[in-house]
């Protein structure tokens, strides 16, 4: 993407690293020729300000690329006056001054952008309050023109509808990605930050262009030498941040709590020691004078060994609040996690519930937070499940700023080996009723700020990216980041329409193909589904590295089995009457449908309720006959998956054909394994053979 020398270059065709900003070729047409006779000439763009010079390189190469075109920026337009241009509203470019009068402006907020087609000017105009604007804008406008939508009659405002649009690396100084499947960080190696400002470049081009503007650029369990990210190292820090801020992306780091202690300057990190607030304070002074819009902090605390304000008998308020004093005058915020539970904990009561944590936690400081302060909360109880249900915190919280944590990591999710479109995932978490409020209440509200009327919202992932070529490793997996961040920026896009965009955007626009792989997009989420966990109970995977069927895997096994499975039956008590009672931590009818055994959702089914083998779902079937069929399907699907793709072959270019099909090969033999330890477990310690006889092993 960047400037790569011409070996280099050669082996980037064709490996994926272009992602969505490969810009195929479009087909000659009706719509080939209308996009050539508006950008044919020149393109108007008077502003030398970073960011909108990065939209200008960013729309040359696209129609370079797309439609062969050389546009020159400031030459003279085409004889029949065809034109585009792009620009700040009031950054002296007459043309958007002509277009958009100032209703326009006014319904463009500070990230948002207009793009107009003007017959009286002959002129295309993108026009935005800010830099930032202007980008989102023109890749909008690069995007109908790869997605072959009509250019001649649009008259569009857009604007983000989450604020906050984040992305969270787990990147260790040593160059290893906790949770990373796709090589190694490119930020770091070997305890140093990396000299490779293309590719950082390139990563920005991708994150803005998937609507991007927050990247935490260092893993949440914060090591010895990553502590000193916020003092030793900052003249690195603010070398990234300087290429994200072209791209219109603040940079925020993720802390120690414990930080005073560890730079020795301060014995203690107690949140209401002057000493400790004094440290803070001058840190953050320190941080702003290099990188002036610096984000703010992440915090992970109390976790999973991880320091926090526990060890001093304060709160996660107390801690979070001394943090957000020391950024406020600086207009920083800080991210603190809700991922805080004991994973000590000894549960063998059946009353002691990790999924209770996050909402026992944080329910009672509801209202105690500063207003620079976000709790980020992942989207379910646990830990990223294939399926869970939505955190019970989200409409719990009424005075708290909040932000949602997804993880396109597909930690749980095939690890990127399988192929595991999340989008959809994603989409009826957002779309969930809380019924906080009273009424319609979905997360899609909560988190965007407009239920309880919040200063800061939006929504956060973890990242799914490395020093791969194609920096997702599965080339299929960055339909998730760049699905995420669409999401991000707009929660009423379906799955579907945004499989189609990284689709044609990626692959270019021949609608067989389209249709191939948008199917394998869309049915991939339910086919892992049923080949790994079946009915919400979650965690069979392999402790640690969690990659592989193990039914009893779950991490803190030293307590048993933790769904309970014996010969009898299986699945968490969580109801109030029997169980943990998590499930009244929901509100209203939510709490009533998941308490009980009748109206539970089937999926939701063992998350909720432990019931025998032979109990009776909602489709009919008995629990232990679900699994045997589910696991049977599921893997003969994934070789449907195999067989779909294999059907591409001379259709799409060879490089991005082979590296699929190489995963969707191992996919399907892994499905197999995951089928039959499944299958076997439940078959030896259940006793109940398969209605339809098959083999078992
Ligand atoms: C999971 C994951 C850890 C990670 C943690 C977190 O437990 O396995 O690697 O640190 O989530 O979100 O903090």
């Amino acid at each position: 993407m960047g400037q790569q020398p011409d070996n280099q270059a050669a082996t980037i065709t064709g490996s994926g690293y272009d992602a969505w900003l490969s810009y195929p070729k479009l087909p000659q047409g009706n719509l080939y020729k209308q996009y050539v006779k508006w950008c044919r000439a020149a393109v108007s763009v008077t502003e030398e300000q970073d960011t909108v010079q990065a939209a200008l390189r960013e729309w040359q190469r696209g129609i370079t690329s797309m439609l062969d075109i050389e546009s020159e920026s400031g030459a003279e337009p085409a004889a029949d006056g065809f034109t585009v241009a792009f620009g700040t509203f009031h950054g002296g470019n007459p043309l958007i001054e002509a277009i958009f009068d100032e209703a326009a402006i006014q319904a463009v907020g500070p990230e948002g952008f207009a793009v107009r087609t003007s017959l009286t000017h002959k002129c295309i105009a993108v026009g935005a309050s800010s830099p930032a604007g202007v980008l989102y804008g023109v890749f909008h406008l690069l995007r109908l023109i790869g997605s072959q939508k009509e250019i001649e009659r649009l008259d569009e405002t857009v604007n983000p509808v989450n604020a906050l649009r984040m992305i969270n690396h787990w990147d260790n100084f040593d160059g290893s990605v906790e949770r990373g499947y796709s090589g190694r960080s490119f930020l770091y190696e070997n305890n140093r930050f990396t000299d490779d400002l293309d590719r950082i470049t390139d990563y920005a081009r991708l994150m803005s262009t998937a609507g991007i503007n927050a990247i935490a650029i260092n893993n949440v369990n914060v090591h010895a030498l990553e502590t000193l990210f916020i003092s030793t190292y900052l003249p690195d820090v603010a070398r990234i941040a300087d290429v994200f801020r072209i791209y219109g992306i603040r940079l925020f780091l993720s802390v120690n709590f414990a930080g005073p202690m560890h730079e020795g300057e301060v014995g203690t990190a107690d949140p209401l020691d002057a000493g400790v607030r004094e440290w803070w304070k001058k840190k953050a002074a320190e941080i702003y004078a290099v990188v002036p819009d610096f984000g703010g902090f992440v915090v992970k605390a109390d976790s999973e060994n991880r320091p926090g304000p526990f060890t001093y008998g304060r709160d996660h308020a107390d801690g979070a609040n001394m943090l957000a004093e020391a950024l406020e005058p600086f207009g920083g915020i800080v991210i603190w996690r809700c991922f805080v539970y004991n994973c000590k904990q000894d549960w063998r009561d059946r009353k002691t519930d990790r999924a209770r944590a996050a909402y026992d936690h944080f329910k009672p400081l509801d209202g105690k937070f500063h207003d620079n302060v976000i709790l980020q909360i992942k989207n379910g109880p646990m830990d990223f499940q294939v399926r869970e249900p939505v955190s019970p915190l989200f409409g719990a919280l009424e005075q708290t700023n909040q932000v949602i944590e997804f993880q396109i990591a597909q930690e749980y999710t095939g690890q990127q080996r399988h192929v595991c479109y999340l989008v959809p995932q994603w989409k009826e978490i957002m779309e969930f009723d809380t019924l906080a409020k009273g009424g319609a209440a979905p997360v899609k509200h909560i988190v965007d700020g407009s239920l309880w009327g919040n200063r800061f919202s939006g929504v956060a992932a973890v990242s799914n990216v490395g020093n791969d070529l194609n920096w997702t490793g599965h080339l299929l997996a960055q339909a998730n980041l760049y699905g995420f961040g669409r999401l991000a920026w707009n929660p009423e896009l379906s799955a579907e329409e945004i499989a189609a965009e990284w689709i044609s955007l990626t692959f270019g626009t021949d609608a067989a193909v389209a249709g191939v792989i948008s199917r394998i997009l869309l049915d991939s989420w339910e086919i892992y589904e049923s080949y790994t966990a079946p009915l919400g109970v979650g965690w069979m995977i392999n402790p640690e590295h969690h990659y592989g069927p193990n039914v009893d895997g779950y991490e803190y096994s030293q307590w048993g089995t933790y769904h309970y499975a014996d010969h009898q039956g299986i699945g968490v008590d969580r109801t109030v009457a029997t169980g943990t009672g998590y499930s009244a931590q929901y509100m209203g009818s939510n709490a009533q449908r998941y308490d009980s055994l009748e109206e539970c959702p089937d999926e939701l089914l063992l998350f909720f309720h432990h019931v025998p083998y032979t109990h009776v779902l909602n489709s009919g079937k008995t629990v232990i006959q679900h699994i045997y069929d589910t696991h049977f399907a599921g893997a003969e699907r994934a070789d449907g998956l195999l067989a779909a793709w294999s059907g591409l072959k001379g259709s799409i270019a060879e490089g991005l054909y082979a590296q699929v099909e190489e995963r969707l090969r191992g996919q399907a033999a892994h499905s197999k394994e995951w089928r039959d330890q499944i299958n076997t477990y439940f078959y030896r310690k259940s006793g109940i053979e398969d209605s339809g006889a098959r083999k078992i092993y």
